[in-house]
């Protein structure tokens, strides 16, 4: 089958710029040209019309992996001769599911986080605080969903679990992660910009890394957990009020 295909309901939001991406005679470069097109060119706000001379179905997956599937696509013209992809920002496409709202949720934070410490770099308390007490409330609402919400019922009773299961590694940071954003808040009340910008140092690299390991680990688990589970779209929902308006 070839020619026009059915929208898959990636549809572009009435806000959002569309451009074109012409990578037709781009030839075995083809994964490695729409990987650095879309991570220079795609951001909210912004729609890549993409055109094909060769299937492009497995460059655009993997671009969305390396991305950690900030872009997600579709295609609009199979091909030969020619292929069609529309790309979008994640924040601008249809919320996928629970995993998809924990990312979006994941990005929000690093971004509150990362103004917080350039806050606290350039010494302005008041600027790092205005920061993190949404940062402290948002973390601990993600973790009530992956804590309370996810875990008992996708990976079982965590008593249960070998102490090195993805789920309870996972436990264990939380109340480190949790611990180290409380001190960092503390810190900054008491007025010690130098041992804040020490803290949330360190807290920035433990939370990458808690990050990475559960988008790697327990996302893809959870997945498979979640599809056929008749009470999906209802944990879906709740997900969506605990962690609120903030993404989605
Ligand atoms: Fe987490
Ligand atoms: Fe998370």
């Amino acid at each position: 089958m070839s020619g026009a295909l059915k929208d898959h309901g990636l549809e572009v939001p009435g806000e959002v710029k569309t451009e074109t991406l012409d990578l037709r005679g781009a030839g075995t470069a083809l994964a490695a040209r729409l990987l650095a097109e879309v991570r220079e060119r795609l951001a909210p706000g912004r729609c890549l019309e993409a055109r094909f001379d060769q299937d492009p179905a497995l460059a655009l997956e993997s671009a969305a992996l390396a991305l950690r599937h900030r872009m997600h696509w579709t295609l609009t013209r199979a091909g030969p001769a020619e292929w069609r992809a529309r790309i979008l920002h994640r924040d601008d496409a249809p919320l996928r599911g629970i995993t998809d709202l924990l990312a979006r949720d994941h990005e929000r934070l690093d971004r509150l986080f990362a103004q917080a410490l350039a806050a606290a770099n350039a010494g302005d308390l008041a600027g790092a605080l205005a920061r993190l007490r949404p940062f402290e409330e948002g973390l601990s609402r993600h973790m009530e969903v992956e804590d309370r919400l996810l875990t008992p019922r996708l990976d079982g009773d965590p008593d249960t679990l070998a102490h090195d299961d993805p789920a309870v590694i996972m436990l264990r940071e939380h109340r480190e992660i949790r611990e180290q954003a409380v001190l960092a808040r503390e810190t900054a009340e008491a007025g010690d910009v130098a041992m804040l910008a020490t803290l949330l140092g360190m807290l920035s690299a433990a939370m990458a890394k808690h990050e990475a390991r559960e988008e790697q680990n327990l996302f893809p688990r959870w997945e498979r957990a979640l599809r056929g589970r008749d009470d999906a779209a209802a944990l879906l929902e709740q997900a969506r009020t605990l962690i609120g308006e903030g993404v989605g």
